[in-house]
């Protein structure tokens, strides 16, 4: 597969950092809830492989997927790395017995965040690392996070982080963590159905950072629409494939990282950069989102 197929590139700001803008998102290759080994743990490396092998080159993970079984599935199929692999990671979260995600904030647990992910990948240093901010939930929540992005900028200091992203924030948040460190990404909820970020998205874009959907095809509520059922039926596609190729659309610092344990969806999703989404398609798509929530036009 070309290059050009997977999206084209996209430089990480401030970085020599480059990647497809198609990307691939690990939480799926845990078990079910995110949580334990998953049922075919070779399919899991399959599916990783062939993403690597098809130029893929941005694999999103953390190390509280499984917890630790994803980053350890992701070392056992492709270290050591090949060249170009950037391997996001996030903090900001920890997985008690009872399978729940529990905020974990302080300098301690952030630091022992990066070092378990250092070890479960096999690196020394993490290209880039989100800070996700818990919040009850609901999305993004307003709140000072100097602290924990004070604690990146200190470890990115002391070189065992490259890069500072942020993940679930607000605006504001974004603005404040900018104040301490240079933030490459930010990885929200966003998609076609659900676009409280268009905004963001643009400001994001004017700055050169890369905004990065998490579940860009719903998550663990798939994606269902009868408008993107007819527009995929006429296009040939699958719905989920609109879904991304809406959002490879929508603006050039978006990056994709879909989740799937399936080398058939992988297959499907790898196939997006293909599809040319016309102006009046762009146009019937854009009328999904809920009414509610801001639309911008402007792909
Ligand atoms: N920062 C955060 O807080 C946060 C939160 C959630 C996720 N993430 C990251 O974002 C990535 C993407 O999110 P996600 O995996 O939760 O959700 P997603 O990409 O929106 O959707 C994944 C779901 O869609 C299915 N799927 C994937 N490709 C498909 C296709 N072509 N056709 C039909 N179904 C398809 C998957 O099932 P199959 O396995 O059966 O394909 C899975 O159930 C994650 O992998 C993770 O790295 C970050």
């Amino acid at each position: 597969m070309s290059e050009a197929t997977l999206g084209g590139r996209f430089t990480f700001p401030g970085t020599s950092l480059t990647v497809q803008r198609i990307g691939y998102g690990a939480m799926q290759l845990a078990g079910p809830g995110v949580w334990g080994p998953p049922a075919d743990p070779d399919a899991a490396v399959a599916v990783l492989r062939e993403a690597v092998a098809a130029g893929v080159n941005h694999i999103d993970t953390s190390d509280y997927y499984g917890p630790h079984v994803t980053n350890q599935i992701i070392r056992q199929a492709l270290h050591p790395y090949p060249a170009g692999l950037v391997i996001v990671t996030k903090l900001g979260a920890r997985r008690p017995p009872d399978k729940s995600w529990q905020p974990a904030v302080s300098a301690q647990d952030l630091i022992a965040g990066v070092e378990d992910n250092l070890r479960n990948l096999g690196l020394d240093a993490l290209d880039i690392v989100n800070y996700r901010v818990m919040g009850s939930g609901h999305g993004p929540e307003e709140g000072s996070i100097a602290e924990q992005v004070t604690v990146l900028a200190d470890l990115r200091r002391k070189g065992l982080i490259r890069n500072v992203g942020l993940s679930n924030v607000t605006a504001a948040q974004v603005a404040e963590a900018q104040t301490i460190v240079d933030v490459v990404c930010v990885q929200n909820n966003y998609n076609l159905a659900y676009r409280h970020d268009d905004a963001l998205i643009d400001d994001l874009a004017r700055q050169g950072i890369a905004y990065v959907p998490f579940f860009p095809l719903g998550g663990f509520t798939p994606l269902q629409s009868a408008t993107l059922s007819t527009v995929a039926a006429g296009l040939g596609a699958t719905p989920m494939q609109v879904a991304l190729a809406w959002l490879l659309h929508r603006s050039p610092n978006v990056l994709l990282i879909p989740g799937t344990s399936s080398l058939a969806h992988l297959r499907e999703n790898l196939a997006v950069g293909k599809l040319t989404l016309s102006p009046k398609t762009l146009a019937e798509l854009d009328t999904i989102a809920p009414a509610d929530a801001p639309v911008n036009a402007a792909h």
